[in-house]
């Protein structure tokens, strides 16, 4: 536990990304890690893969593909049983998964790149994950995350309050767009393990820690859920 489920209905805005800088964030400081790669188009695991050819790899981090509707809360309950810390990268798509992997997820994160039309694709996923609230009536925490904001521009303000004026609850953390980001992709590495105090690193460890607030402040309600689904 917990279980942080990555989701956005359209692909791109940045679900893989958050996700392995995330795991290995939480590796790094020693924490054991499973991510659950729902994607076919395997780039999480792609990612995890070049990390342990090119011996960018740390920690007790375990990637697990399953993109099975049918097989994915059981692998969600058993990595559970093992792992600090569960992130479920889904496919960007509004697919009977992401339903399953929002209903299983302790913390929804949605990443949303600054502009009208990722919004409005945040907003139907945030509706997906009420549904999913709905259906389970567990307590499920969700989120926008604004992804690759320019900072010489006002677009990253315009995208939050177009957001807070359509009801979306926000992470405060914002990432900028940088190459340090991209760069991962082709190293298996990220900017928490290239370099620690680097703008993209401290931005990582800013969304672990609200994640890990949101965590906290839900923990309580949480373990009674999962006692209660017989998950433990
Ligand atoms: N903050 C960022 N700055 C620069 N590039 C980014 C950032 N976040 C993601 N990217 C790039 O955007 C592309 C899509 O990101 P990805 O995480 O694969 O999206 P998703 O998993 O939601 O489809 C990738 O090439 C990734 O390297
Ligand atoms: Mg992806």
């Amino acid at each position: 536990m917990p279980v942080i489920t990555f989701a956005s209905s359209k692909g791109g805005p940045g679900k893989t990304t958050a996700a392995g800088c995330l795991a290995s964030f939480w590796a790094k400081q020693g924490h054991s890690v499973a991510i659950i790669d729902a994607d076919s188009t395997r780039a999480l695991s792609r990612w995890h893969g070049r990390a342990k050819e090119q011996g960018t790899a740390f920690g007790d981090l375990t990637a697990i593909e399953c993109t099975d509707d049918e097989a994915i809360l059981d692998t969600v309950r058993s990595a559970v049983a093992s792992h600090d810390y569960v992130l479920v990268d889904c496919a960007g798509a509004a697919a009977r998964l992401l339903v399953y992997a929002s209903g299983a997820a302790d913390v929804v994160i949605i990443p949303a790149q600054p502009g009208e039309a990722d919004l409005v694709e945040a907003i139907k996923t945030a509706k997906i994950v009420r549904q999913a609230r709905d259906l389970t009536g567990r307590n499920i925490a969700c989120r926008v995350f604004l992804n690759r904001i320019d900072p010489r521009t006002h677009v990253g303000q315009h995208a939050m309050a177009q957001a807070k004026s359509q009801g979306l609850p926000l992470f405060e953390t914002t990432w900028a767009d940088r190459v340090a980001y991209r760069e991962g992709q082709y190293s298996g590495s990220t900017p928490v393990l290239d370099d620690p105090s680097s703008p993209a690193a401290r931005e990582v460890a800013d969304l672990a820690q609200e994640l890990d607030d949101c965590i906290t402040a839900d923990s309580h309600a949480v373990s009674q859920q999962r006692i209660s689904a017989g998950v433990q």
